[in-house]
């Protein structure tokens, strides 16, 4: 199920600043020579992810799930001056790739790409963050919850993506990833910890905020 329609999702393209070249160009390469082109987050929402991070401006953000850079280097333009992106991948073929991208981007020495299993890399992290994106194996959604929530500073943002899973949520006989997403959904709407909304741009993004210790 498209969540929305094509024509509203061109024309709302068609109102939204473009992507510089080097997203352009990692967005074709992609597509042209990557396996499953659509998890990369795109023109609309990798806009919606640069907006978010500018407007925090944070000293520190997180990203579980990088695939080919596309989302990190969105990320990336609101950090603050002298700010860091740490981002963790476990598929090590894209490292050469992506290492390339982040070096084209000319912030190479702004973000800590990691190569490995986000569970067990996020506990050795000891930064506090301002800023986390979500977006890697959809099972381990409500993990990756409970690894970060204190990692995260009071105010600070939680964006979780694919949260409407192309609409499987609300239908019936979920399968295995769905009922994942379903139950982090859940979980985060019964946390007393924070508050939270879901855009439904794309395939859905969570927007969670940290309310209290
Ligand atoms: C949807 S893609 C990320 C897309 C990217 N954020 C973007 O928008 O361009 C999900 C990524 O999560 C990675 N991944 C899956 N399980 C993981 C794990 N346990 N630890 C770290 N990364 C994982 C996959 O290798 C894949 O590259």
């Amino acid at each position: 199920m498209n969540i929305i329609d094509e024509n509203i999702q061109r024309y709302a393209e068609q109102h939204t600043s473009p992507e510089s070249d080097l997203l352009k160009k990692i967005n074709r390469d992609t597509h042209a020579k990557v396996s499953m082109p659509r998890m990369l987050s795109g023109h609309l929402q990798g806009r919606v992810l640069s907006m978010i991070s500018a407007m925090i401006r944070p000293q520190r953000i997180l990203e579980i799930g990088t695939y080919t850079g596309y989302s990190a280097l969105c990320l990336a333009e609101g950090l603050a001056t002298g700010g860091k992106l740490v981002t963790i991948d476990i598929n090590e073929e894209l490292e050469t790739k992506v290492r390339s991208s982040f070096n084209d981007a000319g912030i190479a020495d702004q973000i800590d790409f990691r190569v490995g299993d986000a569970i067990s890399i996020i506990p050795t992290l000891n930064d506090t963050f301002d800023l986390i994106f979500i977006d890697a194996d959809k099972e381990n959604y409500s993990r990756y919850f409970d690894l970060v929530i204190d990692k995260v500073r009071e105010g600070g943002i939680i964006l979780a993506d694919n949260v409407l899973w192309s609409g499987k949520v609300i239908q019936d006989k979920p399968d295995k990833d769905t009922r994942a997403i379903i139950e982090f959904n859940r979980k985060i709407q019964a946390d007393q910890r924070v508050e939270n909304v879901l855009l439904p741009i794309r395939d859905g993004i969570l927007m969670i905020r940290k309310v209290s210790l």
